[in-house]
């Protein structure tokens, strides 16, 4: 990281594609009989789980340079996994994981690392239940679950939070149930599944914050194209926004609305960013061209945009350190059962920068940095992807060789991040 510092970035790029959507392409493909072709798929840790624990079903998926060829020989074709799924790190494989085999009425068990062992499944296993499905979790709640082969019927379910991995695991089974699965949000999470069910042929329907699926329905093969992903983007965003003389221009990102309430934030601070849109078929693409913003203002976050930008909160708790005033987000307590607690990371490894932080249960308030001091040069990723990235951001702004304990799990979304970063560089 040593070589990065005291750069500006500068230059075109197309970052990684959506993890989101490649997982959920690599399921759809699965059920579908045939061949599809899943196209500038994000080839990371979280996928390649995915991707794994679809060919235990007995899926054909060939990974080439750029693309993955899923050979499906239909969902009533599956076998029976002999061995533990295991998801890694990856929450999105294995809660969209529970609802697919749940709907599949098979037994398999799912199982993933340290990290996935003491995140929160009862949230899925809850709706599946009044579904029909038989699954048990270490002390009603955690993994290792074990799934029984169990008949499915719809349900109309109320969401408590925000999550697009709940909502998408009932949508999964739902495709198998019996009857007219109704999902009511209160804050529309990403809708990539919704989207993508219609793609393959199923009968689903949105109206504002209900998503209606029939049951007993078959998916059709067909190609997909992932578009870069935001979350990943975010980081060179940012990095772009608080470097002296920067100019990124990101191409062929997903500009999905459900997930691009960063670049609100952009907005709301009044940095230099334009967005172009190039596709509006499906999920919404375009371009994002972030330049050095000098004056930089401050955030509120709060209610429905959190859900749209919940995963570039550690990165933005950078950018507004970076800003005028403080900047405030609350209703993000979600953020304490992600790959780690994020919110007490965040602050905990910020600080060490010199960043003034004030803690709530939800959310923060993060002061504007006057001066870098940093308090240790020890930081810990908590093998968390997107803490890693967001301290690589702001050790490159501040100018500081920092020293982060394992910072290898930037593979699980963004393998290529200091590759990437190297290509961007440029002398001041
Ligand atoms: C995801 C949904 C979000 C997000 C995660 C990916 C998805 O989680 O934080 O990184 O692909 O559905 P929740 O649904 O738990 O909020």
């Amino acid at each position: 990281m040593k070589s990065l510092l005291n750069h500006k970035f500068v230059g075109n790029i197309q970052v990684p594609g959506d993890k989101s959507i490649t997982h959920r392409a690599l399921m759809m493909a699965s059920l579908a009989e045939g061949t599809s072709i899943i196209k500038s798929p994000l080839e990371s840790d979280d996928t390649f789980r995915t991707a794994e624990t679809m060919s235990q079903l007995g899926v054909e998926i060939i990974d080439e340079e750029g693309q993955i060829t899923v050979i499906s020989p239909g969902a009533e074709n599956f076998k029976t996994p002999g061995e533990v799924m295991y998801t890694g790190n990856s929450g999105t494989t294995t809660r969209l994981l529970m609802g697919l085999i749940s709907g599949l009425g098979i037994n398999a068990t799912i199982e993933g690392d340290d990290s996935i062992a003491i995140r929160p499944m009862d949230r899925v296993s809850v709706p599946l239940g009044e579904m029909g499905a038989d699954i048990s979790l270490k002390k009603g709640k955690y993994p290792p679950i074990v799934i029984k082969a169990s008949v499915l019927n719809a349900i109309e379910y109320k969401m408590p939070v925000a999550s697009a991995q709940v909502k998408s695991a009932i949508l999964f089974a739902g495709l198998f149930a019996d009857g007219e699965t109704i999902i009511h949000e209160e804050f529309k999470s990403r809708d990539h599944t919704e989207i993508m069910l219609e793609q393959f042929g199923a009968d689903i329907s949105v109206e504002g914050l209900t998503v209606k699926l029939q049951g007993s329905q078959t998916l059709k093969p067909r190609d997909v194209l992932v578009p870069g992903d935001i979350s990943s983007a975010a980081f060179l965003m940012v990095l772009a926004a608080i470097t002296e003389d920067s100019d990124i221009f990101i191409e062929d990102v997903s500009l999905n609305e459900s997930r691009s309430g960063i670049i609100d934030v952009f907005r709301q601070m009044n940095a230099e960013i334009e967005v172009e849109q190039t596709s509006t078929e499906g999920e919404a693409i375009g371009n994002i061209r972030v330049r050095y913003s000098k004056s930089l203002t401050s955030y509120e976050l709060s209610g429905d945009i959190i859900p749209r930008l919940i995963d570039e909160i550690p990165v933005l708790a950078v950018l507004g350190a970076f800003g005028s005033a403080p900047s405030v987000i609350n209703d993000a307590k979600e953020l304490r059962f992600k790959e780690t607690d994020r919110l007490r990371a965040v602050i905990d490894e910020l600080s060490k920068f010199g960043i003034e932080f004030e803690e709530y249960d939800d959310g923060f308030i993060v002061h504007p940095i006057s001066e870098v001091n940093l308090t240790s040069n020890d930081f810990k990723g908590y093998h968390d992807h997107r803490i890693i990235m967001m301290l690589m951001v702001m050790a490159i702004a501040a100018g500081k060789d920092i020293n982060i304990d394992d910072p290898s799990a930037i593979s699980i979304s963004y393998p290529e991040f200091l590759k990437d970063l190297e290509n961007l560089k440029q002398a001041r």
